[in-house]
């Protein structure tokens, strides 16, 4: 049967089929094309998206505004103080309410029951733009980066260095979906999730996939195809940071890592990146990067996303 994911809410990429993601990124990969060659279909026009971030934000903020323009519809941007929210009005009621005006919502959160309970109460497809158990359309973003590059997931071989978030949640069920085989080291204490990892293990034996979870830093592991990195101290976890740079110390990417993986070994990284942390600025800036890459294609897997949860019955 025909994949269709109108109406659907994206929450997290373990809700999704290996069928589901791969039409996804089929759709990231056409609507790519057409925007690099000038033809800019509109596929929202006259939709409009609504925007929570109580959180900080550059990519996602501005990549999902700038995908509705391009769609031909519009986003419209409240930061945490914008809402009644602040003062008391609950989730299910400002998801009842803005279900009311606008086609979609995307939400960047902290708790995620907040993301949980605007899709229960929203009639509209509910995007989740972060929140501290996960960070899909980043997920989605680096399978399709890595497919773009290596236009196959069976022989990869990701290893993820540092703290075990939201990001990588996303990137083990994400992996989990398509293939290949990730390997997260992270020092004791900082392991991912332990549902996420039993989920994606279990969700990756019926894909051919492997997840792998570990403490020590593989720095010698020649067969390493992507390195990926993300931010020891995420957003919420200020506190923490001086501890976590001791802890994560021999977790970062540098060029002695580099030089000992293959010569094409490709590196990864969400951003926004503390250079000198977990990736050295000569990594980051050096001729294995595809981080500007990976977040260009941000914009371009949401319209696809936009697109698909949002769109008009005859729009393929
Ligand atoms: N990678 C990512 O989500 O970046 P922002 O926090 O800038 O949106
Ligand atoms: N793990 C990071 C990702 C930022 C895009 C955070 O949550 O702050």
């Amino acid at each position: 049967m025909a994949v269709n994911l109108k109406a659907r809410c994206f929450l997290s990429l373990n809700d999704f089929s290996s069928e589901e993601i791969r039409h996804l990124l089929e759709a990231t990969r056409v609507l790519k094309q057409q925007f690099k060659t000038g033809n800019k279909p509109l596929a929202l026009k006259g939709k409009s998206l609504g925007m929570i971030f109580q959180k900080a934000s550059t990519r996602t903020r501005v990549s999902f505004e700038v995908a509705m323009y391009q769609l031909g519809g519009q986003a419209l941007y409240f930061s945490a103080n914008d809402l009644q929210l602040k003062r008391g009005e609950t989730i299910a009621d400002t998801a009842r309410v803005l279900s009311r005006y606008v086609d979609g919502l995307i939400a960047r959160v902290y708790a995620h029951n907040d993301i949980l309970d605007l899709a229960q109460y929203a009639t509209i497809p509910v995007i989740n733009a972060l929140s501290d158990y996960n960070h899909p359309c980043q997920g989605l973003t680096d399978l399709f980066t890595i497919y773009e590059k290596k236009k196959t997931f069976k022989d990869l071989k990701i290893a993820y260095l540092g703290d075990g978030n939201n990001v990588v949640h996303s990137l083990i069920f994400g992996v989990a979906k398509v293939g290949g085989t990730l390997r997260v080291a992270t020092p004791a204490g900082y392991e991912p999730n332990p549902d996420v990892v039993k989920l994606g293990q279990d969700e990756a034996k019926k894909n051919d996939a492997r997840i792998e979870i570990m403490t020590d830093p593989f720095f010698n592991d020649t067969a390493t195809t992507e390195i990926y990195t993300d931010v020891w101290t995420s957003m919420g976890q200020e506190a923490e940071q001086k501890k976590r740079v001791r802890d994560l110390k021999d977790y970062q990417v540098n060029q002695e890592l580099v030089k000992n993986a293959k010569p094409d070994v490709l590196i990864m990284h969400c951003l926004p990146a503390h250079r000198g942390e977990e990736i050295t600025g000569e990594v980051i800036d050096g001729p294995n990067s595809i981080v500007w890459d990976q977040a260009e294609n941000r914009l371009h897997t949401q319209k696809a996303l936009l697109v698909q949860l949002m769109k008009e019955k005859n729009v393929e």
